[in-house]
């Protein structure tokens, strides 16, 4: 009943853990085997510490970071973090690893090491507003993400997936060249540029005087640029940004998204996944609804 096609992969639900807000723990909380898939957080191709100072900023309907992509590079990963998320993979979890670089050589390096990998999908993140020396720049005008995705597409064989920037001068656009270079569907959206400020140091909050806002204040704009994108493109979108319950969920697949990413909710409640698919499932047989592809972009 909740099984979705995602271009040719099947997902067992359509709810997945969004990059950067789910990690080694949550299998205290519940069976991980439930979810639809595991997106990994941000994997450069080195080592990087993250940005220095305030990393996480609470607002009143939604959370602000400046986390700077800290992650342990490729070769780790692939040696400690792989294995144990291979064994997920293995219970029917789709696997989505999540790459980002400073530079368009970085991002083509990893991807070819990740080709043979036994992952699901690679998901491109051009859009991360926390570094300032690359991430979001190559998200934000279309020649670049084209070309982006071009260099990364003629070098990995798994299914590509390019997570898109709500802070793009226009996401329509770099939408549709995605699909024109190749990509097998998109995500977003990421978090919005955004800004807070200390009073008492009468100074920001954040280092890089920037940060990127999630949660509940974003749903609205998110689902607004998903119902956009979905009218513009043909390849399967997965629809991010502030989902908290299944309701969000549902209008996000509703506007024409196949799969959902949860970020900020599974800070604020860890089970949050599997109470998304519970309250799906529920809308499902009570409207008597026989599968998602019969609401999917119905709007
Ligand atoms: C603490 C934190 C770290 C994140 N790290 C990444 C990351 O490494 N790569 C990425 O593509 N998105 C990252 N994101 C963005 C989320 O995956 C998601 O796109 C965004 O938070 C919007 O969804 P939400 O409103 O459900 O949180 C991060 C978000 C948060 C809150």
């Amino acid at each position: 009943m909740l099984q979705v096609l995602f271009g040719k992969i099947i997902f067992k639900n359509p709810v997945i853990a969004a990059s950067g807000t789910f990690g080694t723990g949550f299998e205290q909380h519940f069976d991980l085997s439930q979810i639809g898939g595991i997106c990994t957080k941000g994997l450069t191709l080195c080592h990087r510490t993250g940005n220095k100072g305030i990393r996480i900023w609470e607002t009143a309907s939604g959370i602000m970071n400046s986390i700077g992509l800290e992650n342990k590079g490729i070769d780790l990963f692939i040696k400690q973090d792989l294995p144990m998320l291979k064994k997920i993979r293995d219970e029917g979890v789709r696997i989505i690893i999540n790459i980002s670089g400073s530079t368009m050589a970085e991002y083509v390096e990893l991807a070819a090491l990740l080709s043979e990998e036994e992952a699901d999908m690679i998901e491109l993140n051009i859009s991360c507003p926390n570094v300032k020396e690359g991430g979001m720049l190559f998200g934000i005008t279309s020649s670049t993400a084209r070309e982006l995705v071009r260099q990364v597409r003629s070098v990995n064989k798994l299914p590509l997936i390019v997570k898109l920037s709500p802070n793009a001068d226009d996401i329509v656009k770099i939408a549709q060249c995605c699909e024109e270079e190749g990509a097998d569907g998109l995500s977003l959206v990421n978090t919005f540029k955004a800004m807070a400020i200390d009073i008492k140091r009468r100074m920001p909050v954040f280092d890089n005087i920037y940060a990127g806002l999630s949660g509940p204040a974003i749903k609205p704009i998110a689902l607004r640029m998903v119902h956009e994108v979905c009218q513009k493109v043909k390849i399967p979108v997965m629809g991010i940004g502030g989902i908290c319950n299944g309701r969000d969920a549902l209008e996000f697949i509703m506007v024409g998204a196949t799969c959902i990413q949860v970020g900020t909710a599974n800070f604020i409640n860890p089970n949050s996944c599997l109470q998304i698919i519970t309250e799906i499932d529920n809308f499902l047989r009570t409207e008597g609804i026989p599968s998602l592809d019969e609401i999917r972009g119905i709007i």
